[in-house]
């Protein structure tokens, strides 16, 4: 049996439009029938900075956009302290729909599997070839190991940009959900000052190239 992909239903005539569109009715893995919608990424097509999360949490996937949930709040804060306009940047995630289990009311994430990521990448592979972002910022393991493979570590090699000649250039930080699982507050306040000190990291790259 082949492995599932979405790559069949990429349209010829790919733009954000027409891509988000067809992901809409994607059904090439079985993530789509538990979750409400397909989240489709969001932002300009002239983003320099593409953010590459895991997968759409509960909130994403009742509103049907990215990051706009708790994460998503303290992703929006960092971004802004570390002075990266959200307007130049495209926020997407590895796996389009949200993969869940339920205990009682609550959907609780469920990382998304080996064979579900292969399946959605051709839909993160089209928003990149469409955007053509100077920088791309895996947010955590999951969009690390999408893009990057399995024995990228997150840990050792956050906020350095990855050693290859072509475009374009990609680094990795943690996941904004993984700050707020932390602890106690005083490991929340250290996380998130060296989440938002990778973010500058980012921001200074797109400076030192004249902007
Ligand atoms: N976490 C993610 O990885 N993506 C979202 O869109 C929201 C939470
Ligand atoms: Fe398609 Fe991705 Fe949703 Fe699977 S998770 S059905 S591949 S959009």
């Amino acid at each position: 049996m082949t492995p599932p992909s979405a790559r069949d239903l990429v349209p010829a005539d790919a733009n954000l439009a027409t891509l988000r569109r067809a992901a809409a009715g994607c059904t090439a893995c079985e993530l789509y029938k538990d979750a409400t919608q397909t989240v489709f990424g969001s932002g300009t097509p002239d983003a320099e900075v593409m953010l590459v999360g895991e997968q759409p949490g509960d909130k994403e996937d009742l509103a049907g956009e990215p990051f706009v949930g708790p994460a998503g709040k303290l992703l929006d804060q960092a971004l802004a302290e570390a002075g990266i306009d959200r307007g130049r940047t495209y926020i997407t995630n590895a796996v389009k729909h949200f993969k869940f289990t339920r205990r009682g009311k609550v959907r609780l994430h469920k990382k998304p599997s080996a064979v579900e990521m292969a399946a959605c990448r051709p839909w993160l592979e089209e928003e990149l070839s469409v955007v053509r972002p100077e920088i791309v910022v895996c947010l955590g393991a999951t969009a690390a190991q999408a893009l990057l493979g399995p024995s990228f570590r997150v840990t050792k090699e956050r906020a350095r940009f990855v050693d290859w000649p072509y475009e374009p250039r990609v680094t990795a930080t943690v996941h904004p959900s993984s700050i707020l699982r932390a602890p106690d507050e005083g490991t929340r306040q250290a996380e998130l000052s060296r989440f938002e000190d990778d973010l500058r990291v980012v921001a200074g790259a797109l400076d030192g190239r004249g902007r």
